[in-house]
């Protein structure tokens, strides 16, 4: 990381080019949305999803989107209700720094500030996949699958167990 800390900034007439630039690995685009798709779909689903910016001083350094509050599988059970992180994209040149870890942390706390009190993920498994991160941050899995995507979860809040 730089010297500064990394915070959270919305997405403003000031930065969005700059956030539709952010790239992942070409080996990781299979894992993760365009900055442009998770954004259109941010407009089209309103309060229930919550992209931010990771900042790290000027620099843009990454993209997350929360999804608050939705029905997971309403055909099920329309009762479940979940909350969770549903992009992250951690520009290729700022990997490895951190900046993935906080983005999860933040989200921890919104979503817990929110009332919470699990933080639901999915991720695409396989090699290139971000399953070891998510597993090194405390996520476990549910033993679901979405739309072929690994559901991981973390207990959040009071009484929730904590990632590492
Ligand atoms: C997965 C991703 C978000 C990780 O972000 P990052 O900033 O590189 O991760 P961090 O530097 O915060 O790493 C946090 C910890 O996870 C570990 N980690 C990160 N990526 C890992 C991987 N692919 N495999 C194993 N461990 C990994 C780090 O070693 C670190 O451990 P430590 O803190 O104990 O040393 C980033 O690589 C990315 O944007 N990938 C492409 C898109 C993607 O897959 N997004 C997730 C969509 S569900």
């Amino acid at each position: 990381m730089n010297s500064t800390s990394p915070r959270l900034e919305a997405v403003t007439p000031a930065n969005v080019d700059a956030a539709l630039a952010l790239r992942v690995h070409p080996h990781q685009t299979e894992n993760v949305a365009p900055v442009a798709h998770s954004l259109a779909e941010a407009y089209a689903h309103g309060e229930t999803a919550w992209p931010r910016l990771v900042f790290d001083g000027e620099e843009l350094v990454g993209f997350l989107m929360a999804f608050v509050d939705i029905q997971w599988n309403p055909a099920k059970d329309p009762a479940d209700r979940r909350s969770g992180l549903w992009r992250l994209n951690i520009g290729a040149e700022h990997q490895g720094k951190g900046y993935g870890r906080f983005a999860v942390d933040a989200v921890r706390e919104e979503l817990a500030r929110r009332g919470a009190r699990e933080m639901y993920v999915s991720w695409e498994p396989g090699e290139h996949g971000p399953g070891d991160f998510y597993r090194r941050l405390g996520f476990e899995e549910t033993g679901e699958t979405s739309g072929g995507q690994t559901v991981g979860v973390l207990g959040i809040g009071p009484g929730g167990a904590q990632g590492a």
